[in-house]
Protein backbone atom coordinates (compact mmCIF):
# COMPACT_ATOMS: atom_id res chain seq x y z
CA UNK A 1 0.00 0.00 0.00
CA UNK A 2 2.49 2.61 0.86
CA UNK A 3 3.88 2.27 -2.58
CA UNK A 4 0.89 2.92 -4.51
CA UNK A 5 -0.10 5.90 -2.09
CA UNK A 6 3.66 7.10 -3.20
CA UNK A 7 2.57 7.11 -7.12
CA UNK A 8 -1.15 8.56 -5.82
CA UNK A 9 0.84 11.79 -4.91
CA UNK A 10 2.50 11.86 -8.38
CA UNK A 11 -0.40 10.61 -10.61
CA UNK A 12 -3.64 10.78 -8.76
CA UNK A 13 -4.63 7.20 -9.06
CA UNK A 14 -3.78 3.77 -7.00
CA UNK A 15 -4.69 0.25 -7.86
CA UNK A 16 -5.62 -1.49 -4.84
CA UNK A 17 -4.18 -5.22 -5.68
CA UNK A 18 -6.95 -7.87 -4.19
CA UNK A 19 -3.93 -10.96 -4.32
CA UNK A 20 -2.50 -12.28 -1.44
CA UNK A 21 -5.69 -13.66 1.56
CA UNK A 22 -7.24 -10.81 2.17
CA UNK A 23 -10.80 -11.26 3.11
CA UNK A 24 -12.16 -7.89 3.12
CA UNK A 25 -10.88 -7.32 -0.81
CA UNK A 26 -12.47 -11.30 -1.23
CA UNK A 27 -16.01 -9.60 -0.57
CA UNK A 28 -15.47 -6.63 -2.38
CA UNK A 29 -15.58 -9.29 -5.65
CA UNK A 30 -17.70 -11.49 -4.81
CA UNK A 31 -20.39 -8.31 -3.76
CA UNK A 32 -19.34 -6.58 -7.19
CA UNK A 33 -19.91 -9.47 -9.74
CA UNK A 34 -23.17 -9.75 -7.93
CA UNK A 35 -24.26 -6.48 -7.85
CA UNK A 36 -22.69 -6.63 -11.66
CA UNK A 37 -24.85 -9.76 -12.66
CA UNK A 38 -28.18 -8.43 -10.80
CA UNK A 39 -28.10 -4.53 -12.44
CA UNK A 40 -26.75 -6.08 -15.79
CA UNK A 41 -30.26 -8.16 -15.87
CA UNK A 42 -31.68 -4.81 -14.65
CA UNK A 43 -31.00 -2.80 -17.35
CA UNK A 44 -31.42 -5.78 -19.68
CA UNK A 45 -34.66 -7.47 -18.76
CA UNK A 46 -36.83 -4.09 -18.60
CA UNK A 47 -35.32 -0.90 -17.57
CA UNK A 48 -36.88 0.87 -14.08
CA UNK A 49 -39.00 3.65 -13.92
CA UNK A 50 -37.07 7.23 -13.81
CA UNK A 51 -37.53 7.71 -9.90
CA UNK A 52 -38.87 10.88 -8.64
CA UNK A 53 -35.54 11.48 -6.55
CA UNK A 54 -33.17 11.68 -9.22
CA UNK A 55 -33.13 15.64 -10.60
CA UNK A 56 -30.02 16.26 -9.82
CA UNK A 57 -28.61 12.50 -10.85
CA UNK A 58 -27.60 12.14 -7.50
CA UNK A 59 -30.04 9.72 -6.68
CA UNK A 60 -32.48 7.01 -8.04
CA UNK A 61 -32.46 5.66 -11.95
CA UNK A 62 -31.48 8.51 -14.22
CA UNK A 63 -31.67 7.86 -18.14
CA UNK A 64 -28.64 9.51 -19.81
CA UNK A 65 -26.43 12.09 -18.59
CA UNK A 66 -23.06 13.90 -19.74
CA UNK A 67 -20.17 14.75 -17.57
CA UNK A 68 -18.18 15.75 -20.29
CA UNK A 69 -16.72 19.15 -20.03
CA UNK A 70 -15.94 19.08 -23.87
CA UNK A 71 -18.37 19.25 -26.20
CA UNK A 72 -18.90 15.41 -27.17
CA UNK A 73 -22.07 13.82 -26.66
CA UNK A 74 -22.79 10.66 -24.27
CA UNK A 75 -25.15 8.26 -23.79
CA UNK A 76 -25.42 6.40 -20.56
CA UNK A 77 -28.28 5.48 -17.73
CA UNK A 78 -27.03 5.27 -14.05
CA UNK A 79 -28.63 3.72 -11.27
CA UNK A 80 -27.26 5.19 -7.54
CA UNK A 81 -27.75 2.65 -4.72
CA UNK A 82 -27.55 5.25 -2.02
CA UNK A 83 -26.78 5.01 2.12
CA UNK A 84 -29.78 6.62 4.03
CA UNK A 85 -29.30 8.09 7.33
CA UNK A 86 -31.42 6.81 10.35
CA UNK A 87 -33.87 9.47 11.53
CA UNK A 88 -32.60 10.10 14.65
CA UNK A 89 -28.90 10.45 13.53
CA UNK A 90 -27.70 14.42 13.70
CA UNK A 91 -27.27 14.26 10.37
CA UNK A 92 -30.53 12.74 8.54
CA UNK A 93 -31.24 16.62 8.11
CA UNK A 94 -29.48 17.23 5.01
CA UNK A 95 -31.28 13.82 3.43
CA UNK A 96 -32.58 13.50 0.76
CA UNK A 97 -30.33 16.39 -0.37
CA UNK A 98 -27.33 15.08 0.35
CA UNK A 99 -27.78 11.67 1.90
CA UNK A 100 -30.21 9.41 -0.11
CA UNK A 101 -33.45 8.89 0.95
CA UNK A 102 -35.27 5.88 2.21
CA UNK A 103 -35.58 5.03 -1.63
CA UNK A 104 -36.31 1.64 -3.02
CA UNK A 105 -36.58 1.44 -6.87
CA UNK A 106 -38.31 -1.33 -8.95
CA UNK A 107 -36.01 -4.39 -9.19
CA UNK A 108 -33.34 -3.36 -6.71
CA UNK A 109 -35.39 -5.11 -3.93
CA UNK A 110 -33.50 -8.81 -4.26
CA UNK A 111 -30.05 -7.33 -4.19
CA UNK A 112 -30.22 -4.05 -2.33
CA UNK A 113 -28.60 -6.53 0.69
CA UNK A 114 -25.20 -7.01 -1.17
CA UNK A 115 -25.24 -3.02 -2.58
CA UNK A 116 -25.12 -2.06 0.94
CA UNK A 117 -22.27 -4.39 1.93
CA UNK A 118 -20.67 -3.40 -1.00
CA UNK A 119 -21.19 0.31 0.51
CA UNK A 120 -19.89 -0.55 4.18
CA UNK A 121 -16.70 -2.43 2.16
CA UNK A 122 -15.89 0.36 -0.19
CA UNK A 123 -16.35 2.55 2.85
CA UNK A 124 -14.08 1.23 5.14
CA UNK A 125 -11.30 0.91 2.15
CA UNK A 126 -11.62 4.56 1.68
CA UNK A 127 -10.97 5.57 4.82
CA UNK A 128 -8.07 3.33 5.27
CA UNK A 129 -6.75 4.24 2.06
CA UNK A 130 -7.24 8.41 3.57
CA UNK A 131 -5.22 7.25 6.54
CA UNK A 132 -2.26 6.09 4.26
CA UNK A 133 -2.31 9.40 2.90
CA UNK A 134 -2.06 10.98 5.82
CA UNK A 135 0.53 9.41 7.17
CA UNK A 136 2.52 9.57 3.65
CA UNK A 137 1.54 13.41 3.99
CA UNK A 138 3.09 13.81 7.50
CA UNK A 139 -0.33 15.15 8.12
CA UNK A 140 -2.14 14.28 11.68
CA UNK A 141 -4.38 11.29 12.11
CA UNK A 142 -7.72 11.85 10.59
CA UNK A 143 -6.65 15.27 8.79
CA UNK A 144 -7.98 13.94 5.61
CA UNK A 145 -10.05 10.34 7.43
CA UNK A 146 -12.08 12.69 9.87
CA UNK A 147 -14.32 15.17 7.55
CA UNK A 148 -14.86 11.67 5.10
CA UNK A 149 -16.29 10.02 8.13
CA UNK A 150 -19.68 9.70 7.70
CA UNK A 151 -20.02 12.01 4.41
CA UNK A 152 -21.74 11.44 1.61
CA UNK A 153 -21.47 8.18 -0.69
CA UNK A 154 -22.69 6.91 -3.83
CA UNK A 155 -22.33 3.71 -5.25
CA UNK A 156 -23.41 4.45 -8.99
CA UNK A 157 -24.20 1.64 -11.57
CA UNK A 158 -23.62 2.63 -15.19
CA UNK A 159 -25.10 1.55 -18.46
CA UNK A 160 -23.65 2.57 -21.84
CA UNK A 161 -26.19 0.75 -24.99
CA UNK A 162 -23.68 -0.02 -27.67
CA UNK A 163 -23.08 2.99 -29.76
CA UNK A 164 -25.01 3.90 -33.12
CA UNK A 165 -23.66 2.98 -35.95
CA UNK A 166 -20.62 5.32 -37.22
CA UNK A 167 -17.32 5.77 -38.07
CA UNK A 168 -14.63 5.14 -35.31
CA UNK A 169 -12.55 8.02 -34.90
CA UNK A 170 -9.80 9.78 -32.02
CA UNK A 171 -10.41 13.21 -31.30
CA UNK A 172 -7.91 15.43 -29.54
CA UNK A 173 -9.42 17.17 -26.67
CA UNK A 174 -8.07 19.75 -24.76
CA UNK A 175 -8.84 19.59 -21.01
CA UNK A 176 -6.52 21.79 -18.17
CA UNK A 177 -3.96 21.96 -20.49
CA UNK A 178 -3.78 18.56 -21.52
CA UNK A 179 -4.32 17.19 -25.02
CA UNK A 180 -6.19 14.18 -24.91
CA UNK A 181 -6.75 11.38 -27.22
CA UNK A 182 -10.27 10.12 -26.85
CA UNK A 183 -11.82 7.14 -29.14
CA UNK A 184 -15.44 7.57 -30.27
CA UNK A 185 -17.44 7.86 -32.94
CA UNK A 186 -18.25 10.23 -35.76
CA UNK A 187 -22.36 9.78 -36.85
CA UNK A 188 -23.79 11.32 -39.43
CA UNK A 189 -27.28 12.08 -38.52
CA UNK A 190 -29.52 13.34 -41.03
CA UNK A 191 -26.72 15.67 -42.55
CA UNK A 192 -25.37 16.99 -38.69
CA UNK A 193 -22.25 15.59 -37.76
CA UNK A 194 -21.69 14.64 -34.17
CA UNK A 195 -19.13 13.20 -32.29
CA UNK A 196 -20.46 10.31 -29.38
CA UNK A 197 -17.79 8.90 -26.72
CA UNK A 198 -18.50 6.57 -23.75
CA UNK A 199 -17.49 9.03 -21.40
CA UNK A 200 -15.59 12.06 -22.02
CA UNK A 201 -12.03 13.35 -20.58
CA UNK A 202 -12.83 14.85 -17.22
CA UNK A 203 -11.47 15.14 -13.67
CA UNK A 204 -13.45 14.23 -10.85
CA UNK A 205 -15.84 16.92 -8.18
CA UNK A 206 -15.73 15.91 -4.67
CA UNK A 207 -13.08 14.22 -2.54
CA UNK A 208 -12.71 10.29 -3.75
CA UNK A 209 -13.39 7.98 -6.16
CA UNK A 210 -13.01 4.27 -6.76
CA UNK A 211 -13.27 2.65 -10.16
CA UNK A 212 -15.23 -0.15 -8.79
CA UNK A 213 -16.29 -2.27 -11.51
CA UNK A 214 -16.40 -2.25 -15.51
CA UNK A 215 -17.11 -5.22 -18.25
CA UNK A 216 -14.31 -3.49 -20.34
CA UNK A 217 -10.56 -2.67 -19.86
CA UNK A 218 -11.52 0.93 -21.68
CA UNK A 219 -11.10 3.35 -18.98
CA UNK A 220 -8.39 5.31 -19.30
CA UNK A 221 -6.06 8.14 -16.83
CA UNK A 222 -3.88 10.78 -18.34
CA UNK A 223 0.08 10.20 -17.15
CA UNK A 224 0.30 14.40 -17.32
CA UNK A 225 4.21 14.21 -16.56
CA UNK A 226 4.24 11.80 -19.79
CA UNK A 227 1.32 13.13 -21.54
CA UNK A 228 0.49 9.40 -22.53
CA UNK A 229 -2.86 7.96 -21.60
CA UNK A 230 -2.79 5.15 -19.22
CA UNK A 231 -4.63 1.82 -19.67
CA UNK A 232 -6.82 0.61 -16.77
CA UNK A 233 -6.92 -3.46 -17.13
CA UNK A 234 -10.04 -5.22 -15.64
CA UNK A 235 -9.12 -7.78 -12.94
CA UNK A 236 -8.86 -8.45 -9.20
CA UNK A 237 -8.11 -4.77 -8.83
CA UNK A 238 -10.11 -1.66 -8.12
CA UNK A 239 -8.50 1.75 -8.99
CA UNK A 240 -9.14 4.75 -6.42
CA UNK A 241 -8.49 8.17 -7.58
CA UNK A 242 -8.04 11.86 -6.43
CA UNK A 243 -10.94 14.56 -7.06
CA UNK A 244 -10.73 18.31 -7.28
CA UNK A 245 -11.75 18.95 -3.57
CA UNK A 246 -8.80 17.13 -2.20
CA UNK A 247 -6.57 18.71 -4.72
CA UNK A 248 -7.89 22.20 -3.27
CA UNK A 249 -6.86 21.38 0.07
CA UNK A 250 -3.61 19.89 -0.20
CA UNK A 251 -1.85 20.69 -3.47
CA UNK A 252 0.33 17.50 -3.10
CA UNK A 253 -2.44 15.21 -4.44
CA UNK A 254 -3.21 15.87 -8.48
CA UNK A 255 -6.76 15.01 -9.43
CA UNK A 256 -6.24 12.98 -12.79
CA UNK A 257 -8.36 13.54 -15.93
CA UNK A 258 -9.66 10.26 -16.97
CA UNK A 259 -11.91 8.79 -19.56
CA UNK A 260 -13.37 6.11 -21.52
CA UNK A 261 -12.20 5.21 -24.85
CA UNK A 262 -14.83 3.43 -27.43
CA UNK A 263 -12.21 1.99 -30.14
CA UNK A 264 -11.40 -1.26 -31.37
CA UNK A 265 -14.78 -2.23 -31.68
CA UNK A 266 -15.84 -1.69 -28.11
CA UNK A 267 -18.71 0.61 -28.74
CA UNK A 268 -20.07 -1.98 -30.56
CA UNK A 269 -21.50 -3.54 -27.42
CA UNK A 270 -23.15 -2.27 -23.94
CA UNK A 271 -21.51 -1.48 -21.44
CA UNK A 272 -21.57 -1.49 -17.45
CA UNK A 273 -19.39 -0.02 -14.59
CA UNK A 274 -19.37 0.63 -10.98
CA UNK A 275 -18.11 4.15 -9.42
CA UNK A 276 -18.31 4.85 -6.17
CA UNK A 277 -17.99 8.40 -4.49
CA UNK A 278 -16.94 9.48 -1.20
CA UNK A 279 -17.86 13.19 -0.36
CA UNK A 280 -16.93 14.57 3.23
CA UNK A 281 -19.68 15.82 5.09
CA UNK A 282 -21.19 18.18 3.69
CA UNK A 283 -20.81 21.19 6.07
CA UNK A 284 -17.08 20.89 6.25
CA UNK A 285 -15.62 23.97 4.69
CA UNK A 286 -11.92 24.93 4.38
CA UNK A 287 -10.47 28.40 2.66
CA UNK A 288 -14.31 29.66 3.04
CA UNK A 289 -15.68 27.27 0.93
CA UNK A 290 -18.20 24.48 1.88
CA UNK A 291 -17.84 21.48 0.43
CA UNK A 292 -21.84 20.43 -0.14
CA UNK A 293 -22.22 23.88 -1.66
CA UNK A 294 -19.50 23.52 -3.57
CA UNK A 295 -20.59 20.28 -4.69
CA UNK A 296 -23.84 21.50 -5.95
CA UNK A 297 -22.59 24.19 -7.70
CA UNK A 298 -20.72 22.09 -9.78
CA UNK A 299 -23.48 19.87 -10.41
CA UNK A 300 -24.96 23.01 -11.63
CA UNK A 301 -22.50 23.85 -13.82
CA UNK A 302 -22.49 20.23 -15.51
CA UNK A 303 -26.55 20.23 -16.11
CA UNK A 304 -27.38 18.17 -12.96
CA UNK A 305 -29.11 20.15 -10.56
CA UNK A 306 -30.67 23.61 -10.60
CA UNK A 307 -29.81 27.24 -9.09
CA UNK A 308 -32.22 26.71 -7.08
CA UNK A 309 -30.82 23.19 -5.80
CA UNK A 310 -27.34 25.01 -5.45
CA UNK A 311 -29.39 27.98 -2.62
CA UNK A 312 -31.64 24.74 -1.12
CA UNK A 313 -27.81 22.63 -0.44
CA UNK A 314 -26.36 26.40 1.20
CA UNK A 315 -29.82 26.66 2.85
CA UNK A 316 -29.75 23.23 4.45
CA UNK A 317 -25.97 23.52 5.36
CA UNK A 318 -26.52 27.17 6.91
CA UNK A 319 -29.70 26.26 8.82
CA UNK A 320 -27.84 24.20 11.50
CA UNK A 321 -25.09 23.95 13.12
CA UNK A 322 -21.43 23.89 11.89
CA UNK A 323 -19.84 20.90 10.97
CA UNK A 324 -17.53 20.86 14.63
CA UNK A 325 -21.18 20.87 17.09
CA UNK A 326 -22.74 18.30 14.29
CA UNK A 327 -19.49 16.01 15.65
CA UNK A 328 -20.01 16.83 18.94
CA UNK A 329 -23.91 15.50 18.67
CA UNK A 330 -22.48 12.40 16.14
CA UNK A 331 -20.18 11.63 19.16
CA UNK A 332 -23.59 11.58 21.38
CA UNK A 333 -25.55 9.28 18.93
CA UNK A 334 -22.93 7.38 18.51
CA UNK A 335 -22.45 6.77 22.11
CA UNK A 336 -26.00 5.73 22.32
CA UNK A 337 -25.60 3.05 18.59
CA UNK A 338 -22.67 1.36 19.37
CA UNK A 339 -22.89 -0.29 15.85
CA UNK A 340 -21.66 1.29 12.91
CA UNK A 341 -24.63 3.63 10.13
CA UNK A 342 -25.98 0.46 7.46
CA UNK A 343 -23.12 1.03 4.59
CA UNK A 344 -20.92 2.36 6.80
CA UNK A 345 -17.97 1.49 8.17
CA UNK A 346 -16.77 3.40 10.41
CA UNK A 347 -18.55 6.38 12.96
CA UNK A 348 -16.95 10.11 13.56
CA UNK A 349 -16.17 8.53 16.71
CA UNK A 350 -12.89 6.89 15.16
CA UNK A 351 -11.63 10.21 14.33
CA UNK A 352 -12.94 12.72 17.10
CA UNK A 353 -13.36 12.98 20.41
CA UNK A 354 -14.33 15.70 23.17
CA UNK A 355 -11.69 17.85 24.96
CA UNK A 356 -11.39 17.18 28.85
CA UNK A 357 -13.90 18.97 30.47
CA UNK A 358 -16.72 18.49 27.17
CA UNK A 359 -16.27 21.94 26.15
CA UNK A 360 -15.32 23.92 22.81
CA UNK A 361 -14.44 22.03 19.37
CA UNK A 362 -14.11 18.40 19.25
CA UNK A 363 -10.45 17.37 18.87
CA UNK A 364 -8.76 14.75 16.94
CA UNK A 365 -7.78 11.76 18.21
CA UNK A 366 -4.30 10.31 18.00
CA UNK A 367 -2.79 7.48 15.51
CA UNK A 368 -0.87 5.51 18.11
CA UNK A 369 -4.12 4.57 19.65
CA UNK A 370 -6.46 4.36 16.94
CA UNK A 371 -6.15 0.70 16.02
CA UNK A 372 -7.28 -1.01 13.23
CA UNK A 373 -10.24 0.13 11.15
CA UNK A 374 -11.26 -3.73 10.17
CA UNK A 375 -11.57 -4.00 14.16
CA UNK A 376 -15.30 -3.06 14.76
CA UNK A 377 -14.40 -1.74 18.34
CA UNK A 378 -12.44 1.00 17.03
CA UNK A 379 -14.12 1.74 13.68
CA UNK A 380 -16.87 3.07 16.27
CA UNK A 381 -15.17 3.86 19.30
CA UNK A 382 -16.62 4.41 22.90
CA UNK A 383 -15.40 7.73 24.47
CA UNK A 384 -12.00 8.26 26.39
CA UNK A 385 -12.37 8.42 30.23
CA UNK A 386 -11.35 12.03 30.24
FE1 LIG B 1 -14.95 10.25 -13.37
Amino acid sequence: MAEQVGSLAELGWLRLDSLGDDPLMRELLELRESCARNFTRLMTAGRPDEAELTSTGQYGFTRDGDESAVALREVRSHLVINQALPESHPLAFLVPTFYGDHLTIPGTEPWLADARRLHRVLDLLTLETMERIEEHLGLSFGAIAGPMAMGERLLRFQWYPALPAGTDEVALVDVDGGRIPVGGRLLADGGRRSRVVRVGPHRDMGHWTWQVHSTDSQLRFWDHRRQVPVPVPRGDWIYGNVCEFLEIEHPRLHTPIHWVDADGGSGDVDRMSISYFAHVRPGVSRQRLVWGVELYRRLAALGYATDADVEHAARLVARRADDPDLILATLDWELANPAPVPGFAAGVSRYYRRRPGGGGAPALRDRADAGSLRDPAAAQRQPDPD
